[in-house]
């Protein structure tokens, strides 16, 4: 099943800028700003951007920990040639891209300031989720930051009718945790806290990992 869906995203990065591009340049690129000003990375951290996909949120981030580093995670090859691409094309340094699945990351525990995750924990199926949930914690630091950024559910009827399908596609464990997400991530993580931007259409959700743990 993993190779399928490896294959599905493989075969997906041909298109997956264009899309992105196509549906809304500007919100996204505003929305990749707003995520890495709310995760608080500092100009020398280490961050982590898991599920990367083509590294748009990545790259941004880059721009925020200048003097750090900015690790992309994800098992697509496809995807992570176009990332690699993108980070070359900008010249970015302080970049580099890993291919590891979201529920078993490569990564020493408490190495970490921040790890973000956009539009991505919602596609990570099975127990392959709570895996990686666990994994951000481990390899966060003490007192570290977590941020995650979804679609809020749509109001359009069409829209609306899409999401429902993406869900579908998650599985039952999957769902379950979209329904339970914030007492979920409570468990794991202090400080949960959840917004949602002002057209009211995207939601970021941001916790830390608390000193003791
Ligand atoms: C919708 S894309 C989001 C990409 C990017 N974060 C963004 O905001 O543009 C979802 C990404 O999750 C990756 N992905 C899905 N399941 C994964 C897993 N188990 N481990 C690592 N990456 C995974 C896919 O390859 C894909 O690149």
């Amino acid at each position: 099943m993993r190779k399928y869906r490896q294959k599905y995203y493989d075969f997906f990065s041909h298109f997956y800028d264009v899309i992105i591009n196509l549906h809304s340049r500007d919100r996204s690129l505003y929305l990749r700003h707003y995520l890495a000003r709310k995760s608080g990375v500092k100009p020398e951290n280490k961050v982590l951007d898991l599920c990367t996909g083509t590294g748009s949120v990545a790259t941004v981030l880059s721009q925020y920990a200048q003097r750090g580093l900015v690790v992309g995670v994800d098992f697509s090859l496809g995807m992570l040639t176009k990332a690699k691409a993108k980070a070359q094309k900008i010249g970015a340094r302080n970049l580099c891209f890993v291919a590891a699945d979201a529920g078993a990351l490569p990564f020493k525990s408490d190495m970490f300031d921040v790890v973000t995750c956009s539009h991505a924990m919602y596609e990570l199926t099975g127990k392959t989720r709570k895996l990686a949930l666990q994994e951000i914690k481990r390899c966060l630091k003490k007192n570290g930051r977590f941020c995650m950024m979804e679609h809020e559910e749509p109001k359009q009827p069409l829209i609306r009718l899409l999401y429902y399908l993406r869900l579908l596609s998650m599985g039952k464990e999957g769902r379950e945790i979209v329904r339970h997400e914030l007492s979920e991530l409570r468990r794991i993580f202090s400080q949960v806290v959840k917004e949602t931007t002002a057209s009211g259409r995207t939601k970021l959700i941001c916790g830390e990992k608390g000193r003791k743990d």
